[in-house]
């Protein structure tokens, strides 16, 4: 059996739509991942789908006087036009709603109680009286004991940004009644990491050292202070609904449940597809790949491994290429104080220039570090690079043929060592790209797009094939005008993973039926092939002040 590659990316919360952010740092490099490994032939499922479980999911709901199930249906089918507007090649968008991922992850849950994998615990939680309810964190306000800021969270003081614990708030209320809540027992299911500590200070530290420099880094912090059980249960009433050791209702903790939303996803489409979802997760030959944000380290390299772990058929991630995030004109993107670029918006202001943005965020991906989104390098980027560089590029190329050469691919002849170096450096890119889309440099990938691009306008500046034909010397600037395509022929098959619609148009316009196999085995555009007339591929943006 062929080996199988699984990527997944992160699952987005259906409370809200999808922005620039979420695209730099998990959609597009898990794009690019996977339409690269479609392009040389692996055998790959690519698969994410809405997270939809959750408090911040209930507090909207209440907010907004609707149900849950009303928010979640509203923004997954959102969120999933969204994605596929942006060419984001998932074979599955799948949703935690659906009954068939809930039978999925009651079934993994039961599994590790009946493996005796799960420890219960009794602690005192928050209990509103008048609602009969305990309160998940979210679910209660007070004063932060920090900074005094009146409307903290029992999790978080949104004001100075500090982690707390509920009962830390000084006069707690419950945002369900506004009364004082009181504390009261409850059992819950916990997962003890503390068992695992010893296996992933194995796993990660010591076998995983190629993992990226910030993932690694989180990872041995997690590890150095020491993990401790997670409770994987809540007393809430939307979720995925378990039992525990008594008939009281529980669902489990939506970070246990969303990860498991990758395997249902897989199953649900393998099942469409008449293929054996157990080869993508339970197969020791299977690459499963993680594309997440830094805020989900722990949640993928610690606690669904140990899920998986402990159930014991699964495969563990083979690496969590993390992104850093991106910010927007210096400021941390925010959903809720609406400071964000959203792709749908996008789309409205930009018609048809899904790849100018795929670009943009690719070229200045968060990879190392946080980065900045700003419009003037937006714009300098389509006009200086993709106008000015590529598309100029292919346009005079295509002009000069058309023109002198009746559209046709101009024969090659004689080469001078000018050609040489330049047929030489064109060649050797597939090679480079692939090296660093391997190793998750999505940045450098698409660079060598540019200097394939760049490569080609200083050839073409140099060797000034126009005087040649002026000359009457239609070898020689034939000649040149060959390498130009071939050029032109390379960017359209690499730059595929990339900007999908670009490489489209372009091998449209060359008439080109080629593969990245073909290119690898030295497949080029033989004299005498006909092209078609050119198309535009980028136009200049000017942004109002
Ligand atoms: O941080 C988030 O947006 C989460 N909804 C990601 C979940 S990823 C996974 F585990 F499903
Ligand atoms: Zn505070």
């Amino acid at each position: 059996m062929s080996k199988k590659y699984t990527i997944t990316a992160a699952l987005p919360y259906a409370n809200g739509p999808i922005h620039i952010g979420h695209m730099a740092g998990v959609y597009l490099p898990a794009d690019i991942y996977a339409r690269y490994l479609r392009l040389k032939n692996k055998d790959v499922v690519f698969v994410s789908g809405s997270d939809e479980h959750g408090v911040p999911i209930t507090l909207k709901a209440k907010k907004e006087k609707k149900t849950p199930q009303a928010v979640v249906d509203h923004y997954h089918e959102r969120n999933k036009k969204a994605l596929e507007n942006f060419g984001i090649s998932f074979d599955i968008f799948f949703r935690t709603s659906d009954q068939r991922h809930h039978q999925l992850s009651q079934k993994f849950y039961t599994h590790l109680a009946q493996k005796n994998k799960l420890i219960l615990q009794e602690s005192e939680q928050f209990f509103d009286e008048k609602n009969q309810q305990f309160l998940a964190d979210r679910y209660i306000q007070g004063t932060c004991p920090h900074c005094h800021y009146k409307k903290a969270y029992g999790d978080q003081c949104e004001s100075c940004g500090k982690s707390l614990n509920p009962q830390d708030l000084l006069e707690p209320q419950s945002m369900l009644s506004g009364k004082k809540p009181v504390m009261k027992k409850t059992k819950h299911a916990y997962l003890p990491l503390n068992q695992y500590q010893s296996f992933f200070q194995e796993w990660i530290l010591e076998r995983e050292k190629h993992w990226k420099k910030n993932v690694y880094g989180q990872c041995k912090s997690w590890l150095t202070s020491g993990l401790s059980p997670r409770a994987i249960t809540r007393d809430l009433n939307w979720g995925v609904e378990v039992k525990i050791d008594t008939n009281v209702k529980k669902v489990l903790y939506v970070w246990f449940d969303a990860p498991i939303g990758y395997i249902s996803a897989t199953k649900v489409w393998a099942e469409e597809k008449g293929k054996n979802w157990k080869d993508y997760w339970q197969n020791k030959s299977t690459k499963l790949v993680h594309f997440i944000g830094k805020d989900n380290i722990v949640f993928h390299c610690i606690i669904f491994p140990a899920m998986l772990q402990a159930h014991g058929d699964y495969v563990l991630p083979e690496n969590v290429p993390a992104n850093e995030f991106l910010n927007l004109e210096g400021k941390k993107i925010s959903t809720s104080q609406n400071w964000a670029v959203w792709l749908e918006d996008y789309l409205k202001k930009f018609p048809e220039k899904q790849d100018v943005l795929r670009y943009v965020l690719c070229a200045n991906a968060p990879e190392t570090k946080d980065n900045d989104f700003t419009w003037k390098d937006f714009q300098d980027k389509n006009n200086n690079e993709l106008v000015a560089n590529l598309g100029n590029f292919v346009h005079r190329t295509f002009t000069l043929v058309h023109k002198h050469f009746e559209g046709r691919v101009p024969f090659l002849s004689e080469l001078t060592s000018q050609d040489k170096e330049v047929i030489q450096h064109y060649k050797i890119i597939p090679q480079k790209i692939s090296q660093a889309i391997a190793q998750y440099k999505f940045r450098e990938g698409i660079s060598y797009i540019m200097e394939l691009a760049h490569l080609g306008n200083k050839y073409l500046a140099d060797t000034a094939p126009w005087k040649s034909i002026k000359q009457k010397n239609y070898q020689r600037a034939g000649s040149i005008l060959h390498i130009c395509i071939q050029i032109i022929h390379y960017v359209a098959i690499l730059a595929a993973p990339f900007l999908p619609d670009t490489s489209k148009k372009l091998q449209n316009m060359l008439l080109c039926k080629t593969t990245w196999l073909d290119i690898d085995s030295g497949v080029t555009l033989p004299g005498n092939h006909i092209l078609e007339k050119p198309l535009l591929l980028f136009s200049k943006i000017e942004l109002s002040p």
